[in-house]
C-alpha cells in the first residue's frame, strides 16, 4: 500500500513538472519582447526592444544588423556611417631583428569590423559581444628573418552619449604567455589614449613547469580587474614587444591578452605553446552595459519626459552613469521597455505551475533550515555577536554585477550594506565538517577588533557552505600591489610600515590569552591595504575550516610558496608556522620578487639564505627602487629578521610578538 502511494505521488510530481515546463515555454512564447509586428530573433539570438532590426522596431542607437549569409544568422550592432561605434583596430608592427628597426606594417584603416553580439539581457541591462584579442608573436617571417609581430587591440564601444559602455565589473584583463605584461588604457572622447589604467604580468623565468592549469596567478597567465565601477567608453589593450629567452620562441612564439568576461577564460598550459594568434577566431566574449543616455529618471511625482523609455506598467527606472535603465518591479518579469512588457510571475500562469512553485519553495525552505542548523546557526544565535544574514538578504548582492573577484577559494562580491561597503565571500567548494567548531570560530573572530585585522561583520548559514561578510578594504591586496601593478611606487617607509603593522595584527591574534587564533596561510594575497596603505590581514582560521573538506582533511591547506616546511611535513599548525610565512612576506617586500615554489624548492627563500652569508650578495636581491645607501642598513636589518623567521629549527624562530616589536623599533628609529 505504502509503495503504491509513493508511486502515485512520484508520478503526480513528474506530471506537474512537465506541465510546468510546457506552461513556461508557452508563456515565454506568448510574452512579447518587441513591439507588435517586429521580428524578435536573429538566428538563435533573441532581440528584445529597445534593440531591433528594422526601422520603427528599435530605439535610436539600438539598431541591429542581422546577417543572413551566416548559418545560423549572426547579429551585429549596426555600423552607421559616421557613428562612433567601432570594434577593433588592429595594427601590425614588425621589428626586423637584424636591423633593429620597427615598422608599421599595416594599420587597418579599412572597413572596421562591426561588433558581433552573443546575447542580450534586458533584465541585467547588458549584452555580450565578441571582442578582439591582442597578441605578440615571434614569427619566422619570409626570408628566414626572425620577426616580432606586435598587435594592439582597441575597442571603442560607443561615445559617452551612445548607449554602450564597457562594463568594468564584469570584464577582466587577462594575459597569457611565457613573458607577458599587458596593460589597459582608456579611450577618452577625443579618441586619444589615456595613461594605462591597469596592468598585470606573468613571468616563468624560462621555467615552463611553473605554469599550471586553472586560475591566472602570474605564472603563464595573469589577470587584473578593470579599475573603478563606472563603465568605460572604450579600452585599449597593449603589450610591449616580446623578448624571449633562448630558443623558446620556437615552441612558444606567441603571447596574447584580452579584455574578457569575468571567469570565462580557463588557463591551460597548452595555450603557451604554438601559434596562438588565431586561438579565438571569432574573438572572446566581453560584457557591455547599455542604458538610455543623456537623461535621468523623472523625480517622484514628476511627469516623465518625452521619449521616456520605461513604458511598461509595473516597471521602474534606475539612474546609472550618464543615463538610466528600466527594470520590472519585483515579482514581475519581461521587458520594461515595451507597453505591458512586465508581467506577473505567478498571476497569469496555470495553477499547476503555481503548485510546483509552492512545493519547490517548501523544499528550499527546509533545505535552508537544515543548512542553517548544520552550520551552527543556533549556537551563533545564542552568542548574539554577529549579524546573521538570511539567504534572501544576500540574493540581491550575489549578482554578477557586484562580482569583484574569483579564484580557487570562490567568489567575492562588493556591495553597499547599511551604508557600509562590505565584501561577501562565497566559497566554491568545501564543507563545514565540525559545525560547532565553525560557529565557535565565527564567534571568536567577530570579537576581534584590531586595526590590522579585516573585520568580520556577519555570515549567512542558510547555504551549504557558509558565506562570510567582511568589511571592504579599498586598495586591494599586497600581492597585486607588489607584483601585478608595477605602476605603484612603494617607498621604503610604506614597505616598513606595511611589515610592521601586519606583524602587529598577527602578533595580536597569536597573543590573545583566551582564544589564540592562528592564520595558517599568511601571504601577500591575504594582506589587504586601505586607502593609506594600512595593512589589514584577512582570511584567518575560518576559511581554513571551510577548506578542510573530507578529501583534504589529511592534507595541509595553504600556499606552498609561503608554507613552513615543518608544517608541511607534520601537518601540525603552530604559531611558528605563521612566523615562517611572515618571513617570506618580508623577503617579498624588500625584493619585490614573487616567492615561488618549484620541485620542493623555494627559489626566493634559498637565494636569500644563500646570499645572507655575504653582504655584497644580499644587496643584489634588494629591490632597486629602495636599495639606495640611505636604506641599506634598514634593509639588512629586515633581511636578518626574515632569515631568523625562516629558521628550520622551529624553536630558534622568534615569536610574532618579538618580530612585531623589532619592526616597531625600526619604524620608530626611522621616524626620529
Ligand atoms: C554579411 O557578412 C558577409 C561576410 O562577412 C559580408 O560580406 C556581408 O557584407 C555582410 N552583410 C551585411 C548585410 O552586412
Ligand atoms: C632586415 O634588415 C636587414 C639588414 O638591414 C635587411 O637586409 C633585410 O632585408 C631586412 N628584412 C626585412 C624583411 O625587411
Ligand atoms: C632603420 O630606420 C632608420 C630610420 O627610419 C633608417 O634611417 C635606417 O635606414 C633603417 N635601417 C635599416 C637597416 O633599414
Ligand atoms: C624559418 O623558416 C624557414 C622555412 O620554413 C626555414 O628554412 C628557416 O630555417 C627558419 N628560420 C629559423 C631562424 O628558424
Ligand atoms: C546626447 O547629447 C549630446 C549633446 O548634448 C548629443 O550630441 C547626442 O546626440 C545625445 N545623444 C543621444 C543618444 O540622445
Ligand atoms: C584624452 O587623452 C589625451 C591623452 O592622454 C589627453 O591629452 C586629453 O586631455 C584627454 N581628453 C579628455 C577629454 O580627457
Ligand atoms: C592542462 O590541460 C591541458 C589540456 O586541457 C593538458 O594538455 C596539459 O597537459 C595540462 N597541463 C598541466 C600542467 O596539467
Ligand atoms: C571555463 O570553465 C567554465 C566553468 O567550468 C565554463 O563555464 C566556461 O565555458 C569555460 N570557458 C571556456 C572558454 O571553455
Ligand atoms: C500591474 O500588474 C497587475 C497584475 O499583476 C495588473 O493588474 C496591473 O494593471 C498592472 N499595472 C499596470 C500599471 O499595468
Amino acid at each position: 500500500m505504502g509503495h503504491i502511494l509513493v508511486l502515485v505521488v512520484a508520478a503526480w510530481a513528474l506530471l506537474i513538472q512537465q506541465q510546468a515546463a510546457i506552461a513556461e515555454e508557452q508563456h515565454d512564447e506568448l510574452r512579447p519582447i518587441t513591439l507588435p509586428g517586429c521580428p524578435d530573433k536573429c538566428g538563435d539570438i533573441s532581440i528584445p526592444f529597445p534593440f531591433g532590426m528594422i526601422p520603427g522596431c528599435f530605439r535610436e542607437g539600438f539598431d541591429i544588423t542581422c546577417n543572413h549569409s551566416f548559418q545560423p544568422p549572426r547579429a551585429f550592432l549596426a555600423y552607421r556611417e559616421g557613428s562612433p561605434i567601432q570594434a577593433t583596430t588592429f595594427s601590425f608592427f614588425s621589428v626586423n631583428k637584424t636591423s633593429g628597426n620597427y615598422s608599421l606594417v599595416d594599420k587597418a584603416n579599412g572597413p572596421i569590423p562591426p561588433v558581433e553580439l552573443i546575447d542580450i539581457s534586458v533584465a541585467e541591462s547588458d549584452a555580450r559581444a565578441y571582442g578582439p584579442v591582442a597578441f605578440v608573436c615571434n614569427t619566422n617571417a619570409t626570408g628566414g628573418i626572425l620577426m616580432d609581430t606586435y598587435t594592439s587591440m582597441e575597442f571603442l564601444v560607443d561615445s559617452p552619449e551612445g548607449p554602450f559602455l564597457v562594463s568594468p565589473v564584469r570584464n577582466v584583463l587577462v594575459g597569457v604567455g611565457v613573458e607577458v605584461q599587458p596593460s589597459v588604457s582608456k579611450f577618452n572622447t577625443t579618441g586619444d589614449r589615456d595613461d594605462p589604467l591597469t596592468s598585470c604580468s606573468s613571468t616563468l623565468n624560462g621555467d615552463l613547469q611553473l605554469a599550471s592549469n586553472g586560475s591566472c596567478t602570474g605564472r603563464g597567465c595573469c589577470q587584473a580587474s578593470l579599475p573603478g565601477t563606472r563603465p568605460l567608453t572604450g579600452v585599449t589593450v597593449s603589450m610591449p614587444p616580446k623578448t624571449l629567452v633562448n630558443n623558446l620562441w620556437v615552441t612558444n612564439p606567441c603571447s596574447f591578452a584580452m579584455v574578457v568576461q569575468n571567469s570565462w577564460y580557463n588557463f591551460s598550459t597548452a595555450d603557451l605553446y604554438g601559434d596562438t594568434s588565431n586561438r579565438f577566431p571569432r574573438g572572446v566574449p566581453y560584457v557591455i552595459d547599455f542604458a538610455i543616455r543623456n537623461a535621468s529618471c523623472p523625480a517622484k511625482g514628476q511627469q516623465p519626459p518625452p521619449g521616456y523609455a520605461c513604458v511598461s506598467g509595473n516597471s521602474s527606472c534606475a539612474d546609472v552613469t550618464n543615463g538610466y535603465i528600466c527594470k520590472c518591479l519585483e515579482h514581475y518579469e519581461g521587458n520594461p521597455y515595451i507597453p505591458n512588457g512586465c508581467q506577473g510571475v505567478i498571476g497569469g500562469f496555470f495553477v499547476m505551475a503555481a503548485l510546483l512553485f509552492v512545493i519547490l519553495l517548501r523544499k528550499e525552505k527546509k533545505k535552508m533550515r537544515e543548512f542553517y542548523e548544520k552550520n551552527g546557526g543556533p549556537l551563533l544565535e545564542k552568542a548574539n555577536m554577529i549579524k546573521i544574514f538570511k539567504k534572501e538578504d544576500l540574493k540581491e548582492i550575489l549578482k554578477t554585477r557586484n562580482l569583484i573577484g574569483a579564484g580557487n577559494f570562490g567568489e567575492v562580491y562588493k556591495v553597499l550594506l547599511d551604508n557600509k561597503l562590505v565584501a561577501v565571500k562565497k566559497p566554491k567548494t568545501g564543507k563545514v565538517e565540525h559545525n560547532e567548531q565553525f560557529a565557535n570560530e565565527v564567534i571568536i573572530q567577530s570579537q576581534v577588533i584590531h586595526k590590522n585585522i579585516v573585520r568580520l561583520i556577519g555570515c549567512c548559514l542558510e547555504v551549504d557552505i557558509p558565506m562570510l561578510v567582511y568589511e571592504f578594504v579599498t586598495n586591494g591586496n599586497l600581492e597585486d600591489i607588489l607584483h601585478n601593478n608595477n605602476a605603484v611606487p612603494l617607498n621604503m617607509d610604506v614597505r616598513l610600515s606595511i611589515a610592521s603593522q601586519s606583524a602587529d595584527g598577527l602578533a595580536y591574534m597569536h597573543s590573545r590569552t583566551s582564544n589564540k587564533i592562528l592564520h595558517g596561510d599568511v601571504k601577500p594575497a591575504n594582506i589587504l591595504l586601505d586607502d593609506n596603505f594600512m595593512p589589514k590581514i584577512s582570511d584567518f582560521g575560518i576559511s581554513r575550516l571551510i577548506a578542510r573538506d573530507k578529501e583534504h582533511a589529511e592534507y595541509v591547506i595553504g600556499d606552498l610558496s609561503y608554507m613552513d616546511p615543518v608544517y608541511k611535513e607534520t601537518g601540525l599548525l603552530t604559531e611558528k608556522s605563521d612566523v615562517y610565512s611572515f618571513g617570506v612576506v618580508i623577503l617579498e617586500l624588500i625584493s619585490r620578487k614573487r616567492s615561488t615554489y618549484y620541485n620542493g624548492n623555494n627559489i626566493l627563500v634559498s637565494n636569500f639564505l644563500e646570499a645572507h652569508k655575504e653582504e655584497k650578495q644580499l644587496i643584489e636581491l634588494f629591490d632597486n627602487e629602495i636599495a639606495d645607501t640611505s636604506n641599506l642598513e634598514l634593509l639588512y636589518s629586515l633581511a636578518k629578521i626574515a632569515v631568523e623567521c625562516l629558521n628550520l629549527d622551529v624553536d630558534q624562530r622568534p615569536s610574532m610578538m618579538d618580530v612585531a616589536h623589532r619592526l616597531l623599533l625600526l619604524n620608530r628609529l626611522r621616524n626620529l
